[in-house]
C-alpha cells in the first residue's frame, strides 16, 4: 500500500455561494478587483518583478529562453493570444499560440531554448493535459503551467508553475480566471523583458500599471447599470460582429465567446482591419457590431473601420477612451471608459464585455451560470 500525502486547499466560505448577487457569474465579474490583487501579491517590487516566486530552476533559465509555445483552450487560449502581443513587443521573443486539441495532433517543430506554456484554469481540462504531455516528449527547454488550481494535474505535471489566484469560479463562463490569467501573462513578460534586459522604464511602468489595475476594474464595473441599458440593443438579434485591433482582437474573441455561451447569440471576431475583406457585407441594421476602441497606437486605423460600418447603417457599440474624440452620429453608441496604459488595456476592456453578455443573457431569459451544453471542466476529449 502506498501513502499519499493529503493536501489541503482553503477557500473561503462565501466563494462558494452567490451572496448578494443575482448569478455567481455576476458575483465573480465583480470579484475580479480582488483576484487581480491577490494574484499580484508578493510578486513585484517598487520598479521590478520578482522573478524568484518561479522557483530557483526556472529564475536561472529564464535568461537561455530564445522561443514561447502556448497551448491552451477556450478562454485560456485567448490570454495566450493577447500574450504573445505582448512577449513579441516587450521581451522581442517570437511566441505562436495554438489550441491544445489541434496541438497534440500534429508534428510540432520545437526550436532550440523554447518554453512551452500550458494555460488552463481547472488545469484538468483533457486537452490541455494531453497537450503538455505531448509536449514534454518534443524537446523543449522546460514547461511552465499558468493555472487557478493549485493541486492540479497540470501544475503537477509541468516543469515550471505560476498560479493566479482568481478563487474557486463556480460559473460556467470562464469571467475573473481570464483577467487573472492576463495578469500572470502581463508579469512574465515583464520578468522576461526584466532577465532579457529590455527598457528599466516600460518594466517599471507595467510593474506601476499592474498595481493600479485592480483600482481601474472597479472604476470600469461602475459602468454595470450603462451597459445594461446597452443590452437591449440585442433583445431581437441574432447574430452580432465584434471588432478589435492588436491585442484587443482577442479580447473581441473573447467577448464574442462570452456572448455566444450564455445568450446564444451568434457572433464573430474580426481583426478590424479584414472587415472589407468579406464580413462587411453583412453589416446592415439588424447586426449590431462591438468594438473594443482604446487609445492606443492602432486606434486611428479602428476609427477608418468603423466609418466603414456607420456608412452600411449597422449599429455601433463602442468601448472608447474617454480622453478619445469619437464621431458622434444616429445608430452609434459610446461607452467611455478611463484612459489607462496601452500594456493593461486588454485587461480593462475585457470587463466591459463581460458585462455586456451577462445582460444580454439576461434579456434572452437563458440560464446564465449554467449554458445549455456546456461544462465547466471538460475532462474528456
Ligand atoms: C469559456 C470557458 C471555456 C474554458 C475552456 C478551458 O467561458 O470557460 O472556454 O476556458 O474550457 O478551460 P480551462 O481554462 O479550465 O482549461
Amino acid at each position: 500500500m502506498v501513502d499519499y500525502p493529503v493536501l489541503r486547499y482553503e477557500h473561503a466560505a462565501h466563494s462558494q455561494e452567490k451572496g448578494e448577487y443575482r448569478h455567481f457569474m455576476l458575483k465573480e465579474i465583480h470579484e475580479q478587483p480582488a483576484a487581480i490583487a491577490n494574484t499580484l501579491e508578493g510578486t513585484q517590487g517598487e520598479d521590478h518583478v520578482l522573478t524568484a516566486i518561479l522557483g530557483l530552476e526556472a529564475e536561472t533559465r529564464l535568461k537561455d529562453l530564445q522561443n514561447i509555445h502556448i497551448v491552451a483552450c477556450g478562454t485560456s487560449c485567448h490570454a495566450g493570444l493577447v500574450a504573445r502581443y505582448w512577449i513579441e513587443d516587450q521581451a522581442g521573443l517570437p511566441c505562436q499560440v495554438e489550441v491544445a486539441s489541434e496541438y497534440r495532433y500534429r508534428q510540432v517543430a520545437v526550436p532550440a531554448n523554447t518554453l512551452l506554456i500550458a494555460i488552463s484554469q481547472s488545469g484538468e481540462t483533457a486537452d490541455t493535459l494531453a497537450a503538455l504531455r505531448y509536449a514534454k516528449q518534443q524537446g523543449y527547454l522546460a514547461s511552465l503551467a499558468i493555472c487557478n488550481v493549485a493541486g492540479s494535474s497540470l501544475v503537477r505535471e509541468a516543469d515550471w508553475r505560476l498560479l493566479t489566484k482568481a478563487g474557486p469560479e463556480i460559473g460556467v463562463a470562464s469571467t475573473k480566471a481570464f483577467t487573472t490569467q492576463l495578469v500572470a501573462l502581463l508579469w512574465l513578460t515583464t520578468a522576461l523583458a526584466q532577465v532579457k534586459d529590455r527598457a528599466p522604464e516600460m518594466i517599471s511602468a507595467n510593474v506601476r500599471a499592474l498595481k493600479g489595475l485592480p483600482r481601474l476594474v472597479e472604476k470600469v464595473l461602475h459602468l454595470d447599470q450603462h451597459i445594461e441599458e446597452l443590452a437591449t440593443t440585442f433583445a431581437n438579434k441574432h447574430h452580432a460582429l465584434f471588432l478589435g485591433r492588436g491585442p484587443h482582437y482577442p479580447i473581441a474573441m473573447e467577448g464574442v465567446l462570452k456572448l455566444k455561451e450564455i445568450s446564444y447569440i451568434h457572433a464573430e471576431a474580426y481583426a478590424a482591419g479584414e472587415l472589407k475583406h468579406g464580413p462587411l457585407a453583412l453589416v446592415d441594421e439588424n447586426m449590431p457590431v462591438v468594438s473594443v476602441a482604446p487609445s492606443d497606437s492602432l486606434l486611428e486605423k479602428l476609427k477608418s473601420n468603423l466609418q466603414e460600418v456607420g456608412a452600411r447603417g449597422g449599429q455601433l457599440i463602442t468601448f472608447a477612451c474617454e480622453r478619445v474624440d469619437m464621431d458622434e452620429g444616429e445608430g452609434i453608441t459610446y461607452l467611455k471608459l478611463p484612459w489607462v496604459y496601452e500594456a493593461v488595456s486588454p485587461i480593462v476592456y475585457t470587463v466591459p464585455l463581460q458585462l455586456l453578455s451577462y445582460h444580454v443573457a439576461l434579456v434572452k431569459g437563458t440560464d446564465v451560470d449554467k449554458p445549455r451544453n456546456l461544462a465547466k471542466s471538460v475532462t474528456v476529449e
